[in-house]
């Protein structure tokens, strides 16, 4: 139900879902400043808390955010909070009337939810939390099963699952709003999602991805390392039209071999734009190309919204470019002796992501994001490892750990000028712009240590000491 009457200084509760916690922050910043509001942390904000207070917003700015956040489970209009339930009583008595009473109406109907954070309680308790709430002025009916509002008292029994106070550090009382999208992962999974591959990026990925790339109605998104087409399906799904490309022609057509187990072969129509038609997106369907992201085919007045992709490590997929036999330093010899002209050629990490920021810059909209993966040796990470150009602005870096000693880190980057002569010249030869060329020998630390029994040296690196 809309409300039309003003109110000040509303503080809105998030309650955020306690996975992905590097992936949350950048999400909800990138969401408010979609709609052009800064992120307004209420008092006590904890990054890593499963529950947030901000300040700043309207009901309105809310109700946006929760259409488009993967992270957020739902959010609340505050009424009131506090350390103890004596606290929490003596917030909610302060809170204006005149702000509940439009809620609490004798001809509406209502419910109260409790929910608790890494604790259990049994029903009884929670009927005692419920009726603890009797000073509040609730004029209408209970409906359990189609109440017009909603009220949630939810409390904060920390992280830690195994040290769980017999109290809530916090507590807190709101109205709900609105639910974010985590119902997108279980629609979008891609154990149901007609087409994938070895490599299909995970549904609750590729939407942080998208929403850390902003990517809005009517977008132009590009994914230069195509695939299934992961990250297309996520950024058609909210509004924007979609094309990518990838060197590997069977993919991009959509035949050979398959990944699904118990089938040998692709079937007649397994391709990117039978997967955005199983959505219902297929009208932002652009077109895929086979094409090698190392040379590319675009015109440089060709701009997208947004450039979003997961390039390859070597691990499932090769990293391979075209080449010529000039590429070539060592031509290989032929059947007859003759010299080869080689098809194709290794292509290093440290290249890929050279290439990635210098097309990002030449054909981002100002103000357009970069967002993609860089897998990391995390014994040897540092933030120097990330590479930079003068054009493109450092946005976030969240880290998602795949083994105790690798990791991919989410990069987002924002395009804040044009290229002028000096730019380029400078990603080419300045050293605070050359490229970290340990990101090549990934592959052979990965495996290293997938095979590897571990030794001191990683366990300290583990334990991050
Ligand atoms: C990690 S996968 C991308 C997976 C994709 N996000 C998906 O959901 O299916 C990397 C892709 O890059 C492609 N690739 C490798 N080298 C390439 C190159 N030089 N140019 C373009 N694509 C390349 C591979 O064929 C592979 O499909």
């Amino acid at each position: 139900m809309a409300t039309h009457y003003s109110r000040s200084c509303l503080q809105y509760l998030f309650h955020l879902a306690h996975d992905h916690l590097d992936f949350r922050l950048p999400e909800i910043k990138a969401l408010l400043s979609l709609r052009g509001k800064p992120f307004h942390p209420g008092e006590h904000f904890k990054e890593k808390s499963p529950f947030w207070l901000l300040d700043g917003l309207s009901e309105e700015d809310v109700h946006n955010i929760m259409g488009r956040s993967v992270c957020a489970k739902s959010a609340f209009e505050l009424w009131g909070h506090g350390k103890t339930q004596s606290e929490l009583k003596m917030s909610l008595l302060q809170y204006p009337t005149e702000d509940m009473t439009p809620f609490l109406q004798k001809s509406s109907t209502y419910k109260i939810n409790v929910y608790t954070f890494n604790k259990t309680l049994e029903f009884q308790d929670r009927i005692k939390k419920i009726d603890a709430l009797e000073h509040l002025p609730f004029q209408g009916s209970v409906s359990l099963k189609n109440p017009q509002q909603i009220f949630c008292l939810l409390e904060d029994y920390g992280t830690d699952p195994n040290n769980i106070p017999e109290e809530p550090f916090h507590i807190y009382f709101g109205r709900w709003i609105a639910d974010g999208q985590r119902e997108l992962i279980r629609s979008h999974s891609v154990k149901n999602r007609h087409f994938i591959g070895n490599t299909s990026m995970d549904a609750g990925l590729s939407f942080i991805m998208a929403n850390h790339a902003k990517v809005k109605e009517h977008d132009l998104v590009y994914d230069p390392f195509v695939g299934t087409g992961s990250l297309l399906v996520a950024c058609s799904q909210f509004g924007a039209y979609v094309c990518g490309t990838d060197i590997d022609y069977n993919t991009i057509h959509g035949i050979g071999k398959a990944s699904r187990k118990n089938q040998k072969w692709r079937g007649p129509d397994e391709n990117i734009r039978a997967n955005l038609r199983q959505y219902g997106t297929e009208r932002l369907y652009v077109d895929v190309l086979v094409s090698d992201a190392a040379k590319s085919v675009w015109r440089h007045a060709l701009l997208f919204d947004a450039i979003i992709t997961d390039p390859p490590y070597g691990i499932r997929e090769s990293t391979r470019r075209t080449g010529s036999q000039k590429d070539s330093s060592k031509p290989s010899e032929d059947f007859f002796g003759e010299s080869h002209v080689p098809v194709s050629m290794a292509y290093h990490l440290s290249d890929i992501f050279t290439d990635l920021l210098n097309f990002a810059v030449h054909h981002l909209v100002l103000g357009g994001r970069l967002v993609y993966w860089l897998p990391i040796y995390r014994p040897e990470y540092c933030e120097e490892m990330v590479p930079l150009h003068p054009c493109l602005q450092l946005t976030s870096n969240c880290e998602q750990t795949l083994s105790s000693h690798t990791s991919r880190r989410l990069i987002t980057m924002e395009k804040i000028k044009e290229p002028e002569e000096a730019d380029v010249l400078a990603h080419l030869f300045d050293p605070r712009y050359s490229p970290y060329q340990g990101h090549n020998a990934f592959r052979d630390k990965y495996f290293s240590g997938v095979t590897k029994k571990t030794t001191k040296d990683d366990k300290r690196a583990d334990n991050g000491k």
